[in-house]
C-alpha cells in the first residue's frame, strides 16, 4: 500500500471508533522524563502506521500528537465545508472513496495533506516537537523576532516532512497515482500560500523604532474554504505522453483556444479528477445517501432530496431574551421559546 492512501486510511479508521479522533490516547504530560518516551513510543505503535512511518514517528517526539490533531482538523473542516452538500464528508464509505478517482476524492487527498501540513508547522512553533522550532529561515527580521521570543510558524520544515512522511518520490507512474500526489500537493500549497507576515512594533509610545515580523499561517478555516472552491472547478484529467520529455503526464481541458493540439495541463492549484462522482442521493458504498438530511428550503432542498421531497417539521427551541444588566454586576435572562421549522428530506 502506498504511505499516502495508508495515511489516509488511518484518518478513516480512527475517526470511526468515535466522534473525536483517537480519544483513547493517554494524553501527554508535561514532563521530559523517559515516561514520556515511552508514552510517545506507545502513540506511534497505536497509530497503524507503515513500518516507514513508524520508524519517522519514533524518532520524533510530539509527532504522534500532532498526527492526531492534524487528522481532526482534517475530518472537520471536511464536515464543515461539505454540511450542505449531498455528500458530507461522512466516514460512511470513506474507504470506497479513497479507491476511485472522484472530485471527493481529490478534496480528501488535499484536505489531509493540508491539514498535516499545517499542524506540523504550528506544532514546531508551539515547541511541542523537539526536531523542530520557529520558522528557520536565516533572514534578519527572523532573528529579531527570536530575541523577541516571537515565533514563526515552521513551514519549510512541515513540508519537507510531511513529504518524507507520506513517502512521494517512490510512487510508481500509473495516473491514479499522479492524480493522487498532484491533490496532495494542492493542499501543502494552499498552505503555503497562506502564509503571511505579520509585524508588531516596539519602541517609545508605539513610535514604532524597532519592529519584528514573523511568518504566520492563516486559519485552518480559510484553507478549508479555498480547497472547497478548488473542488467546485475540480478539472477532469487523463494521461498523456509528452513526446518531447518521454514520460507520460496529466493533461485537461485545454484552457486557450490557440494552441488546439494540445491538451493543457492542470494548474498546479487545480483539484483533479478522473472519474465522475456518483448522485450520492441513495445509499450506496460511497455514502448513506440523503435520506433524512436537513435541508434549507429556500436554498438546497430541491438538489439535496435529488427532487424526492422533503418532510416539514416543526420544534419548540428556547432561547435567552429580555435580557437585563442587573446592579451590580451580571445580566438576567428570560427564557422565550419559539418555533423553528426543520426541513428534512424524504426516503
Ligand atoms: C451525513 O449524512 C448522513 C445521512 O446521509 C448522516 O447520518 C450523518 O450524520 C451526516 N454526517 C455529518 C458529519 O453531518
Amino acid at each position: 500500500m502506498l504511505a499516502l492512501e495508508r495515511w489516509l486510511l488511518i484518518m478513516s479508521l480512527y475517526c470511526l471508533t468515535g466522534k473525536e479522533a483517537l480519544t483513547h490516547f493517554p494524553s501527554l504530560g508535561p514532563s521530559t522524563s523517559s515516561a514520556q518516551g515511552k508514552v510517545h513510543v506507545k502513540q506511534c505503535d497505536l497509530l497503524k502506521l507503515s513500518r516507514k512511518q513508524k520508524r519517522l514517528c519514533r524518532r520524533e517526539p510530539g509527532l504522534a500528537e500532532t498526527l492526531r490533531d492534524a487528522i481532526r482538523l482534517g475530518v472537520m473542516e471536511c464536515q464543515y465545508q461539505f454540511r450542505s452538500e449531498r455528500w458530507n464528508c461522512s466516514l460512511e464509505g470513506r474507504t470506497s472513496l479513497l479507491k476511485r478517482g472522484f472530485k471527493e476524492t481529490a478534496f480528501l487527498y488535499a484536505v489531509s495533506s493540508a491539514a498535516l501540513t499545517h499542524s506540523l508547522a504550528r506544532a514546531c512553533s508551539a515547541g511541542r516537537m523537539e526536531r523542530c522550532t520557529c520558522d528557520d529561515s536565516p533572514d534578519l527580521e527572523n532573528r529579531k523576532a527570536w530575541q523577541w521570543g516571537v515565533c514563526g510558524d515552521n513551514l519549510k520544515y512541515s513540508t519537507k516532512f510531511l513529504k518524507k512522511f507520506l513517502g512521494q518520490k517512490r510512487i510508481g507512474k500509473d495516473l491514479r497515482a499522479k492524480v493522487d500526489i498532484h491533490n496532495t500537493n494542492v493542499g501543502i500549497k494552499a498552505v503555503k500560500n497562506g502564509l503571511k507576515t505579520t509585524c508588531k512594533c516596539h519602541g517609545v509610545s508605539g513610535s514604532c523604532a524597532v519592529r519584528t515580523c514573523w511568518k504566520q499561517l492563516s486559519p485552518f478555516h480559510e484553507i478549508g474554504q479555498l480547497l472547497k472552491l478548488r473542488y467546485d472547478d475540480a478539472v477532469k484529467v487523463f494521461s498523456t505522453t509528452n513526446d518531447a520529455v518521454g514520460h507520460s503526464e496529466l493533461a485537461g481541458p485545454q484552457r486557450h483556444s490557440h494552441s488546439p493540439k494540445h491538451p493543457a495541463s492542470p494548474r498546479s492549484t487545480d483539484l483533479v479528477y478522473v472519474e465522475d462522482s456518483p448522485s450520492f442521493c441513495r445509499p450506496s458504498k460511497y455514502s448513506l445517501g440523503t435520506a433524512g438530511r436537513t435541508c434549507s428550503r429556500e436554498g438546497n432542498c430541491d438538489s439535496m432530496c435529488c427532487g424526492r421531497g422533503y418532510n416539514t417539521q416543526s420544534r419548540l427551541v428556547t432561547f435567552s431574551c429580555h435580557c437585563q444588566v442587573q446592579w451590580c454586576c451580571y445580566v438576567e435572562c428570560q427564557q422565550c421559546m419559539q418555533e423553528e421549522v426543520v426541513y428534512s428530506c424524504k426516503q
